[in-house]
């Protein structure tokens, strides 16, 4: 049925069902499982729900990548559009991805709240850089995401490996 509302998520088409308007894209993540997206302060101001959304763009021919608080996201915004969470990257049963063995390694995780935004943050803006990137554009990318633990030294530590 061409009516039905799609997204994909870590790749996979998922069909909407009907009578889900009322919820955020962080709310149908967690709803259906992928937990690993946080719900911090749940307005935005926190980072802990960045999941990365792509999306064609039509005038510029091509794929654009954005870090998006999927706390503020109304799930429907994102219709035919692909977000790829944290479970997207890596888990330690399939391997991690190296910006969250980057960040483990670095002692950039404590309590690991903050962990999956910071992740996805620095995944859109690899994602989104033809070329790698600086480290004031890295430290730039994590404005929005907060830590309480560590303190954010040995978070843009970690990072800074990806840096040109
Ligand atoms: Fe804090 Fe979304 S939960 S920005």
């Amino acid at each position: 049925d061409s009516k039905e509302a799609i997204v994909y998520v870590n790749g996979v088409r998922r069909v909407l069902p009907n009578g889900l308007a009322h919820l955020t894209v962080l709310e149908y993540l967690r709803d259906t499982g992928l937990t690993g997206t946080k719900l911090g302060c749940g307005e935005g101001g926190c980072g802990a729900c960045t999941v990365m959304v792509s999306s064609y763009d039509s005038s510029l021919n091509k794929c654009m990548h954005y870090a998006v608080n999927a706390c503020l996201a109304p799930l429907y915004s994102v219709e035919g559009m692909h977000i790829i969470t944290v479970e997207g990257l890596g888990s330690h049963k399939r391997g991690l991805h190296p910006i969250q063995e980057s960040l483990a390694s670095s002692h950039g995780s404590q309590c690991g709240f903050c962990t999956p935004g910071f992740i996805m943050s620095v995944y859109a803006l690899l994602r989104s850089s033809k070329s790698p990137p600086s480290e004031e554009q890295i430290e730039e990318c994590l404005a929005g995401n907060l830590c309480r633990c560590t303190g954010y030294r040995p978070i843009i530590d970690a990072f800074r490996v990806f840096a040109k």
